[in-house]
């Protein structure tokens, strides 16, 4: 089967070799529990871990003892804003975010919602803009925590996270990004961001699936968190269960690779995403979706006038892309960041999101380019 050409690296990215090299002796020979302190099998693993502590730790500026390690990044958003919530703080039942926020924020929310909580989720504009006025305007006496993403999977959008964190600390509330899309891609810094928490997944930069990490800033005593998972006690008793060794190794190996390539890829990335963003707004009834501060590897565009599942089929027989997230693609709705935009349903269904990564070539784009315009005239003309 001729596969088609990856165009999906928001969805997930392929190991890189040394991640997988990096990665291979701890499912062998060097498979100890990392939490078998009484001989060297143990010693072994929980040393890797800790080098890979080390490793995350680097990429975002933070120390290790602030990296714990979680399942992805889905479990280390769960533990941040549920930990919190259920921790105690103060009766501080208010918590704010952005409508075009991953289901794994905003699901966390509807589920505190049930258990008492209150929750402002703050509308964007056209663009997947939030204003900084209305956030100011959102804070309130018990607000507890402020969730935003550092960019937008589905449009790579861009959101002000040192200036949104500069707002929470001064109304006294903590601030968590969902750094998911961006990390190991361009140069991020939490002290300089001055988040109190961040998420991130390694499968998005180059490493396996199934293992993330969460920033959590040493020296706040109002960052508390309580545990989602109990058992062992492992990871400073956040989180519990049997450290993914592997998995962990490999995430810090994406980490030091992700360090030491990022400038280079995302200028390299940036001339194409925007030769390819070119080509497809010169199709007729083409919209791009975002703002101008975006990631520089992902394009989103809606094609008015057609029918979007059609429009999917035929551009997933030679170009593997998604119309909004991967974790959404099996239901039928459209998306609710473009719906969030003001997209109107049709349209936001007709959307093709198309990331950009460490493969992509000049002539995947050129082809790209040509094959999305034929199938959109085609169904055009068929319509
Ligand atoms: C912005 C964002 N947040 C969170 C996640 C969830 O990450 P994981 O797959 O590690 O659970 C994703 C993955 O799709 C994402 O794109």
């Amino acid at each position: 089967m001729d596969l088609p050409l990856y165009f999906d690296y928001n969805a997930t990215t392929p190991c890189h070799p040394e991640v997988v090299e990096a990665m291979l002796p701890y499912f062998t020979s060097t498979y100890g529990n990392a939490s078998s302190g009484h001989h060297p099998y143990g010693w072994f693993a929980a040393d890797a871990v800790e080098s890979a502590r080390e490793e995350v730790a680097e990429l975002i500026g933070a120390a290790a003892k602030e990296i714990l390690f979680t399942s992805g990044a889905t479990e280390a958003i769960n533990l941040a804003i549920k930990g919190l919530a259920l921790a105690k703080n103060e009766n501080k039942k208010h918590l704010i975010t952005i409508a075009t926020e991953h289901k794994a924020v905003l699901d966390s929310m509807e589920d505190l919602v049930r258990q008492g909580f209150e929750w402002t989720c703050l509308p964007v504009n056209a663009n997947g803009e939030i204003s900084l006025d209305q956030l100011k305007s959102s804070f309130k006496e018990n607000t507890l925590l402020l969730v935003a993403m550092t960019a937008n999977n589905e449009t790579g959008n861009l959101h002000p996270i040192k200036e949104m964190a500069a707002l929470a600390r001064e109304h006294g509330v903590l601030f968590l990004t969902d750094a998911v899309q961006a990390i190991g891609k361009i140069p991020l810094n939490v002290k300089e961001l001055g988040v109190d928490m961040l998420a991130l997944s390694a499968h998005k930069m180059y490493g396996p699936k199934g293992v993330g990490a969460l920033y959590i800033r040493k020296g706040s005593p109002k960052l508390t968190l309580k545990a989602q998972i109990t058992g062992g006690g492992q990871e400073r008793d956040l989180r519990s269960g049997t450290l993914n060794v592997p998995g962990i190794v490999g995430l810090g190996k994406a980490s030091s690779l992700g360090l030491a390539n990022q400038l280079d890829e995302a200028q390299r990335l940036s001339k194409l995403r925007n030769k390819l963003e070119t080509g497809l707004l010169e199709i007729e009834g083409s919209q791009l979706n975002g703002s101008s501060n975006r990631l520089p590897y992902v394009c989103n565009v809606s094609f008015r006038g057609i029918l979007g599942k059609p429009l999917l089929i035929r551009i997933n027989k030679k170009l593997a892309v998604s119309s909004g997230a991967a974790c959404s693609s099996v239901t039928d709705k459209p998306s609710h960041v473009l719906t969030a935009m003001g997209l109107d349903g049709p349209t936001a269904m007709a959307t093709l999101r198309l990331s950009l990564g460490r493969f992509t070539t000049e002539e995947n784009v050129d082809f790209a380019i040509s094959y999305i315009s034929k199938v959109v005239n085609d169904l055009r003309t068929a319509s």
